[in-house]
């Protein structure tokens, strides 16, 4: 939790300021709330009561290890999109029949990964095309093993958030479409090595209603029970992730919200025996990660008496207000905001026009400033545009700094351009 004492800005029961300066670390700094993020899947957990589920937490949202391991001692499993995630979700304890993996483009090695963790594999390759039915087949064949896998439906639904982060419509690449479904079945009854044990959807990122996941989900429902008439024995229906949080301009509902109207229409079912799964990543760790930066120079113009804070974070480091008009809070770390205050359009050292993280009210220029709710999407969208290194990232635990992922730094980056590694 973010709170603000004489010292300025407590955050995981840490004054920000003792970790810069003489501190142990640089800005740009990532800062996660490890206990925090523990609670958030805890609490989310009581959403389902007694019915069986399976929080697959997103790794792309977060993939640091400490993050990762956090989420599984809150009991989470992990939906990975790579076999890099995979393979760092294994690292971090999570047993492989916890672990779902989706993506349009799996490669055969990453095919191999899933198939050969644990004894029988992860607990389901989630095929999003008729046409990767044959290619995890040949891969099972040749690796004599069985494959479990389910299919992401495309739903057909559009979800109500910014179009980047929208994959339930008939014109997303994700998932198989409804009309594609019939070639799905028969070209399943075709491969001897794979055994359907659920279907999947994901609608959206960013959700902020339940309107539209429900919607999925009964589409989702209505198939499932139609295969199952036809024979199949599906274990789970996933409803997606994508549940929505408060970057501060309200969110009216919480992640348990979309946790109790998923199990109400399970429960209603006749697949009620089925275990419910959900992919959550950012309303996990988004608000319990903040990012810290310094800043450079307080930019004024006599040009519409214009006035810019330029910070040493930048588009390279949180590409979300760029990518996405996404707005994150950014308050000063060492006093109190004030919303009066004339503002200041904060912006990165990155040559792009939309290196640009908006405006904000500050009563004078601070030295450091904290970037709120940027625990998901954040570090694993960084890049080295510019030639600059990745942020550093602190991990807190217990009302203390716990470990420090540090910045590579820039001689790296150098090193790595000139050939030289
Ligand atoms: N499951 C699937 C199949 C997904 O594609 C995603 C997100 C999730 C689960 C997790 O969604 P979440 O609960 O985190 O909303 N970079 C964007 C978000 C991209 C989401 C991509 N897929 C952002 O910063 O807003």
């Amino acid at each position: 939790m973010l709170t603000r004492d004489a010292r300025g800005v407590v955050f995981g029961g840490v004054p920000l300021g003792n970790l810069f300066g003489d501190g142990p670390t640089t800005t740009p700094a990532y800062v996660y709330d490890l206990d925090a993020m523990e609670a958030e899947a805890r609490a989310l957990a009581q959403g389902f009561g007694e019915r069986p589920h399976l929080i697959a937490y997103a790794v792309k949202a977060n993939s640091a290890g400490p993050v990762v391991r956090a989420l599984a001692r809150g009991g989470a499993g992990a939906e990975v999109v790579s076999g890099a995630e995979l393979a760092v979700a294994l690292g971090c304890g999570i047993a492989p029949d916890r672990v779902l993996y989706s993506g349009v483009g799996k490669l055969a090695g990453e095919i191999d990964r899933a198939l050969g963790a644990g004894d029988r594999g992860i607990l389901a390759i989630q095929m999003e095309s008729v046409e990767e039915i044959a290619r995890i087949e040949a891969r099972a064949a040749a690796l004599g093993r069985r494959a479990r896998v389910s299919f992401r439906i495309n739903p057909g639904i559009e979800a109500d958030t910014h179009a980047h982060v929208a994959t339930g419509h008939d014109e997303a690449k994700f998932g198989v479409a409804r009309a594609d479904l019939p070639a799905a079945w028969e070209a399943l009854a075709q491969a001897p090595h794979l055994d359907l044990v659920g279907l999947s959807c994901h609608v959206g990122s960013q959700l902020t209603q339940t309107g539209e996941y429900l919607a999925a989900a009964e589409v989702l429902l209505t198939i499932a029970v139609a295969r199952q008439a036809a024979g199949a024995r599906l274990e789970l229906l996933d409803f997606g992730g994508g549940f929505g949080i408060d970057y501060g301009a309200g969110c009216p509902v919480k992640p348990a919200d979309f946790a109790r109207a998923g199990r109400a229409l399970l429960d209603a079912s006749p697949l009620a025996a089925a275990t419910l799964v959900v992919e959550p990543g950012r309303s996990l760790v988004a608000a319990h990660g903040v990012l810290c930066a310094s800043v450079i120079s307080a930019k004024r113009s006599l040009e519409g008496d214009r006035r810019w804070l330029v910070i040493d974070a930048g588009m390279n480091d949180l590409i979300r207000p760029a990518l996405y008009a996404a707005r994150h809070r950014i308050e000063p770390l060492d006093r109190a905001p004030l919303a009066t205050a004339p503002g200041y359009r904060v912006v990165g050292p990155v040559c792009e026009s939309s290196d640009d993280f908006g405006e904000h009210p500050f009563e004078a220029v601070p030295e450091r400033v904290v970037i709120r709710d940027t625990g998901a999407y954040g570090f694993t969208m960084a890049s080295e545009y510019n030639g600059r290194a990745l942020p550093a990232e602190v991990f807190l635990r217990g009302g203390r700094v716990d470990s420090i992922s540090a910045s590579p730094g820039v001689d790296a980056w150098i090193k790595k351009r000139l050939g030289t590694v």
